[in-house]
């Protein structure tokens, strides 16, 4: 998505250890505009697909969840982090490993907000590791439902992730994927 590629290039910033920064557009600050842009590009790209609903995790997901669904015209829901009051106790949980922290954590949906007739897409702003989305997907296999895909706004594609999800049968869809990062600049792959 070349609208996607020149703001990483313009505003992205690449910090020690491989990470891009996208904080000014894409997960602290939310460029509406470019959040549109990405939503709309999601549904071209499964335009054929049935989808039900769009799931994601908390944080940074839920911008680019809730405003890719009005395309869609599906509910989004979003895996919690922590436990809440708010949460049903019947809950649907995936397992998580956080390379950062060096250790597992839990998400978790409510068992009311999906269902096995339900066809899902996952979205999310990273694939690095795809943990988080390996975790997402165990959730949609615990509720029976069909998982369609996955679409993240940036696969890191010198990391494992997308290779242990296409081996873990998910397609995998990236509006812009980062063949390298060299001297402070990203190298986008051509695919
Ligand atoms: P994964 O999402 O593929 O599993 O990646 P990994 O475990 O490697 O990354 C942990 C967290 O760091 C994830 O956010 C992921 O989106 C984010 N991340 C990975 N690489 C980058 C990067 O280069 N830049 C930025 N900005 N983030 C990166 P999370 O734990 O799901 O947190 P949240 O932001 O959704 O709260
Ligand atoms: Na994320
Ligand atoms: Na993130």
């Amino acid at each position: 998505m070349e609208l996607l590629k020149k703001k990483i290039m313009e505003d992205g910033r690449v910090l020690e250890g491989n990470i891009l920064k996208v904080d000014n557009f894409l997960n602290h600050q939310l460029d509406i505009g470019l959040l549109n842009e990405i939503g709309k590009e999601f549904r071209r790209v499964f335009q054929d697909r049935k989808i039900t609903k769009i799931l994601t995790a908390e944080v940074s997901g839920i911008a680019i969840a809730a405003i890719a669904a009005q395309y869609f015209d599906v509910p989004v829901v979003f895996a919690r982090k922590t436990e809440s009051k708010n949460l049903d106790q019947e809950t649907y949980e995936g397992k998580v490993y956080s390379y950062t922290k060096g250790k597992h954590y839990k998400i978790r949906v409510s068992k009311r907000y999906i269902a096995k007739e339900d066809d899902i897409l996952i979205l999310d702003d990273f694939l690095a590791n795809g943990q988080a989305i390996l975790g997402l997907k165990e959730i949609v296999d615990a509720s029976g439902a069909n998982l369609v895909a996955a679409g993240v706004v940036i696969e890191k594609g010198f990391q494992e992730g997308g290779k242990i999800l296409r081996e873990a049968n998910v397609e995998v869809h990236a509006l812009a994927t980062i063949d390298a990062m060299i001297d402070g600049k990203v190298i986008f792959s051509d695919k």
